[in-house]
């Protein structure tokens, strides 16, 4: 797939012309005095979201095919990527090899030549049109025809605005690929992507990207005293890993020193404290965090961001054997912190206590985030709409937050009280890994808060609603990628207000 800049098209194909509401009378009349198109094109079209009308145009030298893509009333980046991807992908037989996209009919005039609105549409598009090429179905051995995806793709931009574009063009293709390889790890089965086969991800992403993946394997674990990720490892028949990547461009000018945290649990089983089989199978989404840590290590190096950023990930998955974790048993953690296990489905927060404390012992970062697929409480509080959003720091929870906006990956904060520390009192150890049904994406926090040593900057996002849901591409819940496009854009404010 190609995209290029240019001033003028000669070649034959299709034009894809974007349209917001408003002003839509006007702009449509001067397009059928254009291309001579049927007035009762004014009557039909309504330019409401993802509305889609295709005209032929067998007089026009070059052009083939309009196609005018509604966005609704008002417009952001977002909703054109959503709408160049579903364009793309439902209608892809109809769209040519060819295909143009003029952006001049989404802004009000004199907005159309502002950089920064012309970068963000070309991005969008870009990622929108790769998004639409993803292929769920890479274990069919039928009906799995080779696609027919449009080849090359062109933007007609004046050329004062080509550089600009061309780097939006670049920026939308990392993030579309990334998010496809956050995809990939996180719809794959654990009979595809065990621990093992997640570091290794890990290991090939920072050859080919170049940051540094160091994986430590169970006895090094063992070592090191991660008395959390063995005990929920210890029912499985897979050693756990234990990820560290770490980007660091050489420069003079001093680095934020970002550290994100990502829970990497392959499947949750639930353990001896079993789930319902129902939906189980969705619990290959566990590794959901692990995947966008690894995802935005990889954006932020193919990017080349100015900043220091670290990820890690403890891997494993959540599995029943006669040497599983019971009910009651001691953990003795990395940071020194036992552990009272109350119930073996709360597993993702045990092997986070090690993520953290690893990370904040070792890295000392200026910010600590971590992701995760914790909770079916936060699920219940928030639905499908929103990570549940847990800091003491105020800026940093409207950092996110601006940066969820902007993405339309939502944050939305709940509160981190002292009041529920008593949920998760434990009478023989340190902590307890389970605090009952009430406030459960809270306590759940609360027990991760136990192992940031006191850090003034760390964030826990609990993406359990967010990273595995119904989607226009699949017929049941697939990954959503969530949270790659929420950190490149929390990284990318903060450098710039930095400047
Ligand atoms: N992996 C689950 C949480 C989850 C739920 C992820 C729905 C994605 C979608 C987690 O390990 C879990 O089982 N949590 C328990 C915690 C409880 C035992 C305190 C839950 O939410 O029920
Ligand atoms: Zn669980
Ligand atoms: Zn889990």
């Amino acid at each position: 797939m190609n995209f290029q800049v240019v001033e003028t098209v000669i070649s034959k194909h299709s034009l894809i012309i974007p349209f917001i509401t408003k002003d839509l009378e006007k702009k449509l009349i001067v397009l059928i005095e254009q291309f001579a198109l049927p007035p009762a094109l004014l009557s039909d079209f309504k330019a409401g979201a993802d509305e889609v009308i295709a005209l032929y145009t067998h007089t026009h030298a070059t052009i083939e095919k309009i196609i005018l893509l509604g966005l609704g009333e008002s417009f952001s980046a977002q909703s054109l990527q959503k709408s160049m991807r579903l364009l793309v992908n439902k209608q892809k037989e109809k769209l040519g090899q060819n295909v143009v996209i003029d952006l001049g009919k989404i802004y009000p005039q004199d907005a159309a030549t502002n950089e920064d609105e012309i970068s963000k549409c070309v991005e969008s598009c870009v990622s929108g049109a790769l998004l639409a090429t993803y292929n769920i179905g890479k274990f069919k051995t039928k009906d799995n025809p080779p696609s027919s995806f449009p080849e090359n793709y062109t933007f007609v931009l004046p050329k004062n605005l080509h550089e600009t574009a061309q780097d939006a063009i670049r920026k939308g293709e990392i993030l579309a690929s990334t998010q496809q390889h956050i995809f990939d790890l996180v719809n794959l089965p654990v009979n595809h992507l065990n621990s093992l086969q997640l570091a290794e991800f890990a290991e090939n992403a920072g050859k080919e990207y170049n940051f540094s993946v160091r994986v430590l394997h169970l006895e090094e674990i063992k070592n090191l005293g991660m008395g959390g990720l063995i005990a929920i490892n210890q029912g499985s028949d897979t050693p756990a890993t234990f990820i560290i990547m770490e980007y660091k461009p050489v420069t003079d000018k001093p680095l934020k020193k970002i550290g994100l945290v990502g829970k990497g649990v392959t499947f949750d089983t639930g353990g001896i404290s079993i789930k319902d089989s129902d939906g189980m199978w969705q619990m290959k989404c566990d590794m959901a965090g692990a995947a966008t840590v690894i995802g935005t290590v990889e954006a932020v190096a193919r990017l080349q961001l100015p900043v220091h950023l670290i990820g890690i990930v403890p891997s494993t998955d959540n599995m029943i054997n006669g040497k599983a974790i019971c009910p009651g048993d001691i953990v003795h953690t990395y940071s020194g912190l036992t552990i009272e296990i109350e119930d073996t489905d709360a597993e993702g927060r045990v092997i986070l206590a090690d993520g953290l404390a690893y990370l904040h012992k070792n890295f000392e970062p200026d910010v600590m985030i971590d992701l995760a697929t914790l909770t079916g409480a936060c699920v219940v509080s928030l639905g499908y709409h929103a990570a549940g959003l847990f800091t003491h720091n105020d800026e940093l929870a409207a950092q996110l937050s601006k940066a969820g906006e902007q993405t339309n990956e939502r944050v939305w904060r709940l509160p981190l009280w002292d009041d529920y520390d008593k949920y998760i009192k434990s009478d023989m150890g340190d902590v307890k890994n389970f605090g009952g049904r009430p406030a459960g994406a809270i306590t759940a926090a609360k027990f991760l808060e136990k192992f940031v040593n006191k850090h003034t900057a760390w964030a826990h996002l609990d993406i359990a609603g967010v990273a595995f849901g119904d989607s226009a591409f699949s017929n049941a819940r697939s990954a959503t990628g969530y949270g790659l496009r929420l950190l490149v854009a929390y990284i990318e404010n903060g450098i710039k207000s930095s400047v």
